[in-house]
């Protein structure tokens, strides 16, 4: 990964519409795959950094773009990133407040840019940074954001597309508070941990998120030097100290992107093994896959999973974690596609992530949408075609499809699917598919 490549070149990569995935289906898969650090961590965790004067080493960081977005964003604010393999050195005893229209791409390119508004406010007082769009999942409000920074003592102002904030407090010092978030937002609580770690006083968050990655954020914050009990928990208590300094830190296995390749080894009827990850967060999709016919096999960071041959229809709902993941909706829904009987999926965490329903019924199957709620009644055969991914997931969950289906699978969308996950048709070309990036 090149840090130094022009901001127009990372852009263009990422926007990029001409690379696609050719697959081949019906490959037994065989092997083991190596899990990556977890994207929705890593990206979080390096907006924290900005939080620290000192040097953050950060290890098993994803190669994937949304990093390599989020390392310019950080780099066009002074901060010196270095980048090997998979591991980021992140010096943050220099950085200026990012001075806007430089930034516009950058931040519009990211939406999760915007979390680095709680730093920016904690360490410099202000922030202006554009406004995050909705994007095709849905319309992804930042009120639970905006509301409790604004408990914190934050004053703010939309113009011309822009979010500007300000600490309105005496000293310029975030103020701790107690919020009662409205919904589990997952963003939101990172935001508010971030801003209250260098806050005067005790924040305490009720109704926060209990995704892994917010434990994640909390376990290296309380590294650098903060104080964040109950991480985990939807009670999570923030005494807010005066400096943070640097830390060596690893970011946890990359919970979606192992349910991704369980559900590639489940969709071929594949006995494969994941190893750097943690089964523990994979534990309500474990049970779903148990209720389809899969058998699995643990031990430390290791999960092997051992599907029946003639795999049954389970009904899911998506919610916040512990729940299943609203990420692994799609890649479950193809996967559902190819099971024996009818199965309801229901999306509950965004309004709009269905959109991958049109593309796995233009390959032969058997899905109809109504009120965010699929009925997907399983089919023998699913055929190759020309299909588009539109979000990350959606894209995944084409390929896993591409994989089970007779002939030829072209999946278009790769730019969605290169943000978050590194090397996905590399790793399931080792286990013995027929997939090329092209
Ligand atoms: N919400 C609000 N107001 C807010 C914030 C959220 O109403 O101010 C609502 C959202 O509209 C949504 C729900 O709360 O209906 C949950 O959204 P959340 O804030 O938890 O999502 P996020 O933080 O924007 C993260 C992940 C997503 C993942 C969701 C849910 C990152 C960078 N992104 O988004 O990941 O789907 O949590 O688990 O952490 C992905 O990896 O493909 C992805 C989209």
């Amino acid at each position: 990964m090149n840090i130094n490549n022009s901001t127009a070149n990372i852009l263009k990569n990422v926007m990029s519409h001409n690379n696609y995935l050719e697959i081949e289906g019906g490959e037994i898969l065989k092997g083991n795959i190596k899990i990556n650090g977890a994207k929705n961590s890593a990206l979080v965790l390096m907006a924290a950094s900005i939080l620290s004067r000192g040097q953050i080493n950060l290890f098993n960081v994803p190669r994937i773009s949304d990093v390599l977005v989020m390392s310019e964003i950080l780099t066009a604010m002074g901060i010196n990133i270095k980048s090997s393999s998979n591991q980021l050195k992140i010096n943050t005893y220099e950085i200026s407040l990012p001075s806007q229209d430089v930034f516009f791409d950058l931040f519009n390119a990211l939406r999760v840019s915007f979390f680095c508004i709680g730093p920016l406010l904690a360490r410099f007082g202000k922030a202006k940074i554009p406004l995050p769009g909705g994007c095709l999942i849905g319309s992804r409000p930042i009120d639970e954001h905006i509301n409790s920074l604004k408990q914190l003592g934050v004053i703010f102002e939309f113009k011309n597309n822009y979010l500007s904030a300000e600490v309105n407090t005496p000293n310029k010092r975030l103020l701790g508070a107690t919020i009662n978030f409205k919904c589990k937002s997952v963003g939101a609580t990172e935001t508010l941990i971030m801003a209250a770690s260098l806050a005067k006083g005790t924040t305490i968050l009720n109704n926060a998120a209990q995704e892994p990655e917010i434990i994640d954020l909390a376990n290296m914050l309380n590294l650098m030097g903060a104080q964040i009990k109950g991480a985990g928990s939807e009670c999570i208590t923030i005494k807010g100290v005066e400096s943070l300094k640097g830390c060596n830190y690893t970011v946890i296995p990359d919970r979606i992107e192992a349910g991704t390749f369980l559900i590639a080894a489940a969709i071929t009827r594949s006995e494969i093994s994941l190893s750097q990850c943690e089964p523990n967060h994979l534990q309500t999709v474990i049970k779903k896959l148990e209720l389809c016919g899969c058998k699995f096999e643990y031990s430390k960071q290791f999960l092997r999973i051992i599907p029946n041959k003639i795999l049954k229809s389970v009904d899911i709902n998506t919610s916040p974690y512990p729940g299943f993941p609203t990420d692994l909706q799609a890649p479950f829904m193809a996967l559902m596609a190819t099971a024996d009987g009818t199965s309801k999926i229901k999306e509950t965490v965004f309004e709009n992530r269905m959109h991958h329903v049109k593309e796995l019924n233009s390959m032969g199957a058997n899905i109809t949408v109504k009120d965010n709620v699929a009925t997907v009644v399983g089919v023998k055969y699913l055929r190759g075609r020309v299909v588009l991914g539109t979000d990350l997931r959606a894209t995944a969950a084409l390929a896993l499809a591409g994989l089970y289906a007779n002939g030829k699978t072209i999946v278009r969308g790769l730019e969605y699917l290169e943000r978050g996950y590194e090397a996905f048709s590399k790793k399931l070309g080792e286990l013995g598919a027929k997939i090329l990036k092209k």
